[in-house]
């Protein structure tokens, strides 16, 4: 399976923060935003991910995140000359993708909670078919939306509804199978302009091949579009943190946690941020000095 991370768009919501940046490098807390929706890949089993972003911010991202062999992974690069839609990215992505099955992550989605791991592995695990992920918010409008039957049967998905079917949200996580570049290149443009993920969901949903997971209590899904969103995912993710004393989506730990990387490897790492408090974690981590929670 590859993967994709999209991490492109104009960012206009948070300028002037993005003026000069990329949103998907602004920090959540301790890391950039990007090293988030790296982890969730990574997490899934995924070593081969493409990333995509607009023209002026790709090299940035290359210069951060290398070849992807600090992380045990291929990192390869793609522009998206302007942000034509979410589901553009599988056409963009085709020819690195060829004809595997393919998980893209929003460049400004974060997840966390307990049994993420095992959900990513079995959506991964679902041949032939689709999954993506519903998580309850109180203002669905601003979301792609999944209305239910009461047996939970999938009945429709819906791009920011005025009027939501539901209060469950569609998360920036979506697992498809060989099919989505060609699915993607049927789609017309929205009446926004944009290819849209919900018209490549609902490709699957009218053959009965869209599976939705719901995450439940206790699951922590932010993304980080506005000022707001921003600051309450970097609160978390430094309460969580704290708290725990272990950090949320370093990759660096990630690939070393897979076996992807050696300890000397992942030393290597640790002594490149410098006196960094990520520094200092990576170094304990290589030292088995933080011990790995399930
Ligand atoms: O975060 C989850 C939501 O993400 C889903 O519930 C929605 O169904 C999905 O459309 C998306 O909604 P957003 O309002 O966040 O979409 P936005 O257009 O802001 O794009 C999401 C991210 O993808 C954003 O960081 C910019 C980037 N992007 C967007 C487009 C349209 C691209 O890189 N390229 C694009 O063409």
């Amino acid at each position: 399976m590859k993967g994709i991370i999209l991490a492109g768009g104009a960012g206009t919501r948070l300028y002037p923060l993005t003026l000069v940046t990329s949103k998907q490098l602004l920090p959540v807390y301790d890391k950039p935003m990007i090293y988030y929706p790296l982890s969730t890949l990574m997490l899934a089993g995924i070593r081969d991910i493409l990333v995509i972003s607009t023209p002026t911010d790709l090299p940035r991202f290359r210069d951060l995140l290398g070849d992807g062999s600090r992380y045990g992974v291929r990192l390869s690069y793609a522009e998206q000359p302007t942000p034509a839609g979410l589901a553009q990215a599988f056409v963009i992505g085709e020819s690195f993708v060829g004809g595997d099955a393919v998980a893209m992550v929003l460049g400004d989605n974060v997840f966390y909670g307990n049994g993420f791991t095992r959900m990513l592995r079995d959506a991964a695990a679902n041949a032939g078919r689709a999954t993506v992920f519903g998580y309850a918010v109180e203002d669905a409008t601003r979301f792609g939306v999944v209305e239910f039957d009461p047996e939970g049967l999938v009945l429709s998905v819906e791009e920011k509804p005025k009027i939501p079917k539901s209060n469950f949200a569609l998360t920036g996580l979506y697992f498809f199978d060989r099919r989505a570049a060609d699915f993607a290149k049927g789609l017309s443009p929205s009446a926004r302009g944009e290819l849209e993920i919900v018209d490549l969901m609902r490709c699957y949903l009218e053959r009965g091949e869209l599976d939705v997971k719901l995450m439940g209590r206790g699951f922590a899904w932010l993304d980080c579009g506005t000022q707001e969103d921003l600051l309450e995912a970097g609160e978390f993710v430094r309460m969580v943190e704290k708290r725990q004393g272990i950090k949320i989506s370093a990759p660096e730990e990630i690939a070393y946690g897979q076996g992807w990387t050696t300890a000397a490897e992942l030393a290597a790492a640790a002594d490149r941020h410098g006196k960094s408090t990520y520094g200092a974690y990576l170094r304990r981590v290589a030292d088995n000095a933080v011990r790995q929670l399930p």
